[in-house]
């Protein structure tokens, strides 16, 4: 690292590493000098206090985030390859330079400006991952817009509750969506959600393919508005000719701590949490993670497999990767489409050198078999990255094994939407320092992770576990929820006074590596997807023959967790089991996304309550674990027997499941 000659007494990673936390002002300092072109610099490293959540980095310093991932590398290298669209179709990638990135960028800020958007405005983004929806972003970095990107699988209530909760005047969006072969009406769905958004003026509509869609008064078509021609390079029908001559949208004056975006994410209650991520901090600590954690060097492709619509696809698809002057991908398939092969097809193809994806797609494609890998040629490739839950051994040693020849580390990252990028991972280490499978092992730099018993005492010791928090502030943290402080405090920083807490379990291991365990709150984890249970139990709830439903997760061998709903019906209630199913995965399609509709559904006469009437999920848990001795304390129960008959009720589908693997 550069930096380090300047640091006393650094002469190795694990002196760089212990500097980084003992004196992590001074580390900052430095690499925020170093790291990212400022139009004044700061003159306060950092102002936090966790007993208080406040977080402030680089204070007084003003910057302008687009100008350092695309300005800064168009000066000194304006024909790099900035994006590789990997489209739904397989073989027919386009590559995007920076300067036609900057470009694309600054045609729609001034597109935005003259529409009337304004610093401090937030923009919801409702796209596939494409060159569009990255220079959609930078855009409104550039003009000091914050962006709210909503994953394109929501549906329409759910972007209408962020659009509303984020307080957009404008929408981004395409006609259609096209992934793994199939079309999905993003217009449609805007929509039906701005009918309930007042704060909708205008909704921006580019063309993914030719079928044209019904516009309203509110609809600008993109290919009529001159400024955005070439966006797609020809991809979008009915463009005028390239225009040649450059393009100019002055970059606002942005000060460190003004927001940078919004990101909703689902926590222990109904409500999703709209994530405010700052400027400075924010893009230092993407940038950062991305140049060490997967030794990114200039002239790597770097694959990150992720939607832009989550954090990961954020950091690690467009900031980290273009703050470094990279070449990033932006993959808008499945890793299915058109067959098994369809990420080591793209490995070859575009020479992918880092490959960063999720474990649910590893589990799955290593039940299709070897063949699909090795049939391509994966040389290319020098880390292999995974994200999102848990990675489980067998999982993890395919990957290394096959996909990476046994000769790519493999990196085990964890983090989350509020940590702005990643806080532990096996590297930045030594060389040839060990790898334990499944393990995210080491603390990233700055970072300073501490594991609390449950009387919030930190455990000093190794070979332990407890809850994970972090006990020193670092640039990329998230900095509050929007439009609520206060849950902001309550989630994360009143539970273990002084320390942030992660929601996570984890536990720290005799060598002091840390393992990451799972969530501690009602927080499940789909595909990597995050869900609250309490969000899919509101819609359960809706159904207007249910009573009422306690969801939980349950150990998938593909997703991860899948949703267990157990389901109480209303009195004299008649209906089929499959028309229930049919009924509530129908609403919670509607209301959330495909991915949060219950795998099973148990119906109960009742739930396991505490005398206080609250559910007792513990003992569902357990059930659904089939792992009865751990049932633990049943005595605060009110009525004991109810739990026999939700064993019994477990039991019986249990073995009808497996009657059907067997058919
Ligand atoms: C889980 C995704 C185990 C964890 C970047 C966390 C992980 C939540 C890992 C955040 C990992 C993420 N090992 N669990 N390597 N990475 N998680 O906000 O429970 O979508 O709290 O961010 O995913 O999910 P989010």
């Amino acid at each position: 690292m550069p930096e380090a000659p300047a640091f006393e007494g650094v002469r190795s990673r694990s002196e760089l590493r212990d500097f980084s936390v003992s004196d992590s002002e001074r580390f900052w300092a430095a690499v925020g000098n170093q790291r990212l072109s400022w139009i004044s610099p700061f003159h306060t490293v950092q102002d936090c206090d966790l007993t208080q959540g406040r977080i402030k980095w680089f204070e007084g310093g003003k910057l302008n985030v687009s100008v350092n991932c695309l300005d800064r590398h168009v000066h000194t290298s304006p024909d790099r390859v900035a994006l590789i669209w990997e489209r739904d179709e397989q073989g027919s990638e386009v590559k995007y330079t920076y300067r036609e990135l900057l470009e694309m960028t600054c045609r729609l800020g001034n597109v935005l400006r003259r529409r009337g958007v304004k610093r401090g405005d937030c923009v919801t983004i409702y796209m596939p991952t494409c060159p569009l929806a990255v220079a959609a972003m930078l855009a409104c970095a550039r003009i000091g817009a914050a962006h709210n990107v909503v994953f394109a699988g929501f549906s329409a209530d759910a972007l209408a509750e962020r659009i509303r909760d984020a307080e957009s005047n404008t929408v981004i969006t395409v006609n259609q969506g096209v992934r793994g072969g199939k079309f999905t009406e993003l217009k449609k769905t805007v929509d039906e959600a701005v009918q309930s958004c007042p704060s909708v003026q205008q909704v921006l509509v580019a063309m993914r393919t030719d079928t044209p869609v019904v516009m309203t008064a509110r609809d600008v078509a993109m290919e009529e508005v001159s400024e955005i021609i070439e966006v797609n390079k020809g991809l979008i029908k009915g463009l005028p000719e390239m225009l040649k001559e450059d393009v100019v949208c002055e970059p606002a004056v942005m000060n460190s701590e003004d927001v940078l975006f919004l990101l909703y994410t689902s926590g222990s209650t109904g409500k999703p949490k709209g994530i405010v991520h700052t400027q400075a901090g924010y893009l230092l600590y993407a940038a950062l993670t991305h140049r060490y954690v997967f030794s990114y060097h200039d002239g790597d492709v770097f694959g990150c497999v992720a939607d832009i619509g989550w954090i990961t696809g954020h950091s690690y698809t467009v900031y980290g990767p273009l703050a470094n002057g990279g070449t990033t991908v932006l993959f808008e398939s499945t890793p299915i489409y058109p067959d098994p092969g369809r990420y080591w097809n793209t490995v070859e193809r575009l020479k992918i050198n880092q490959f960063y994806g999720a474990p649910t797609a590893i589990r799955l494609l290593l039940k299709y078999g070897d063949h699909w890998v090795t049939k391509y040629d994966r040389s290319t490739l020098k880390t292999l990255g995974s994200v999102g839950e848990p990675i489980n051994t067998e999982a993890w040693e395919w990957y290394h094994r096959v996909v990476g020849d046994g000769r790519c580390p493999v990196v085990d990252t964890w983090w989350q939407t509020e940590t702005g990028g990643i806080c532990i991972a096996p590297r930045p280490s030594e060389p040839d320092a060990e790898i334990v499978p499944g393990m995210a092992m080491r603390p990233f730099f700055g970072i300073k992770p501490v594991l609390m018993d449950t009387e919030g005492k930190v455990l000093t010791s190794n070979n332990t576990s407890g809850a994970l928090c972090m006990a020193q502030p670092w640039p990329g943290m998230a900095r509050t929820i929007r439009n609520n402080h206060q849950r902001f405090i309550e989630t994360y920083y009143q539970p273990y006074p002084g320390y942030f807490f992660t929601g996570d379990g984890a536990y720290r291991s005799a060598q002091g590596y840390y393992q990451i365990t799972g969530r501690l709150d009602d927080v499940i984890n789909v595909s990597g997807h995050r869900i609250g249970t309490a969000e899919i139990e509101d819609v359960v709830n809706q159904c207007s023959a249910v009573a009422e439903s306690a969801v939980i997760g349950f150990s998938h061998d593909i997703k991860g967790e899948g949703v267990y709903a157990f389901v109480v019906l209303k009195k004299n209630i008649d209906i089929k089991e499959d028309d229930l199913s049919r009924q509530l995965n129908k609403m919670v399609s509607k209301k959330i996304a495909k991915y949060a509709c219950p795998d099973v559904i148990q119906l109960a006469n009742r739930l396991p309550k505490t005398r206080s009437g609250k559910i007792m999920r513990r003992v569902l848990r357990k059930v659904v674990e089939r792992d009865l001795d751990g049932l633990g304390d049943l005595s605060t129960l009110d009525d004991p027997t109810a739990v026999q008959e939700i064993v019994e009720g477990h039991n019986c589908l249990y073995w009808g499941y497996l009657h059907s693997d067997l058919n």
